[in-house]
Formats: structure tokens, C-alpha cells, sequence
């Protein structure tokens, strides 16, 4: 498998738990590094940005007031096969379907606050990737 970069955030609902360092140790244990990180609070115009994707979904509007109502920690993930490795930590959308051991099972209250969010593609890994960082913040270790 090809070494990859993926962008992932832990939400503001994780954040708010004190769990960054047990979710850093989840992408550490799994392989993955960390290669760039910020914390950040999100404006509503960037967390719109952000999932214009789901911007007809009738949740958009919950999901982007979750996304903007504390901090949110992201960082660029690198690792072979990151993209796909770091949706096998997180665990399924909804943390009732998430299998046991994931970051969602273990972390998530529900689908709407479910702690992480991870690139879906490499194509998407990219585009986000560029959407928090500039390549000088992104470090090749
Ligand atoms: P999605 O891209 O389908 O999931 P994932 O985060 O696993 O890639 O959806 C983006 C986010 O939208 C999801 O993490 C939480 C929110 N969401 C809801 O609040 N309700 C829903 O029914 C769905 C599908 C998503």
C-alpha cells in the first residue's frame, strides 16, 4: 500500500471530553503520524466550506452549529494506506454501528456528536488537507 496524508479533526464534542491524547494514541498505535496539527475554532463560513457537500442534507444546518460550538483540533495523518486506515480507527458514522475498540464506539455520544472526522478519499484527503494547511505547515518526518 502507498504512504498517504489524510486530514482528520477531532470534534468539538471530543474536545470538550479531554480525549485528544487518547485519540492521538489511537492514530499512533494504528500506525498513522501526525504530521501537522492545529486547534482551531471553527467560523461558520469555514465549517460551511468545510461540508458544502452535505449542504442539501437535512442536517447540514445542526451539523455545521455542532462543528462551530467549541474547538476542534486537526491534523494531517500520514501512513501507508492513511485514508482508509484512519475510517478503520474511527469507527462507522453512527457510534451504535461503530465495532467495538473504535474511536466513535468508544468516544461518540451520537451520529450528529461522533468525535472525529476523517478524509473519505485520497482526491478528498487532498482538497482538505489544503483547506486548514499550507505546505509549509505540513512536516515530512
Ligand atoms: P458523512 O460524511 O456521511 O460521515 P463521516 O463523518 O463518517 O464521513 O457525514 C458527515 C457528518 O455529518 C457526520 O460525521 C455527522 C453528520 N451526520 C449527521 O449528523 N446525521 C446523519 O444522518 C449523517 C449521515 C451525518
Amino acid at each position: 500500500m502507498a504512504l498517504e496524508r489524510t486530514l482528520s479533526i477531532i470534534k468539538p464534542d471530543a474536545v470538550a471530553k479531554n480525549v485528544i491524547g487518547e485519540i492521538y494514541s489511537r492514530f499512533e498505535k494504528g500506525g498513522l503520524k501526525v504530521v501537522a496539527s492545529k486547534m482551531k475554532h471553527l467560523s461558520r463560513s469555514e465549517a460551511e466550506g468545510f461540508y458544502a457537500v452535505h449542504r442539501e442534507r437535512p442536517f447540514f444546518g445542526a451539523l455545521v452549529e455542532f462543528m462551530i460550538s467549541g474547538p476542534v483540533m486537526v491534523q494531517v495523518l500520514e501512513g501507508e494506506g492513511a485514508v482508509s486506515k484512519n475510517r478503520e480507527l474511527m469507527g462507522a458514522t453512527n457510534p451504535k454501528e461503530a465495532a467495538a475498540g473504535t474511536i466513535r464506539a468508544d468516544f461518540a455520544d451520537s451520529i450528529d456528536a461522533n468525535a472525529v472526522h476523517g478524509s473519505d478519499s485520497l482526491e478528498n484527503a487532498a482538497i482538505e488537507i489544503a483547506y486548514f494547511f499550507a505546505s509549509t505547515e505540513v512536516f515530512a518526518r
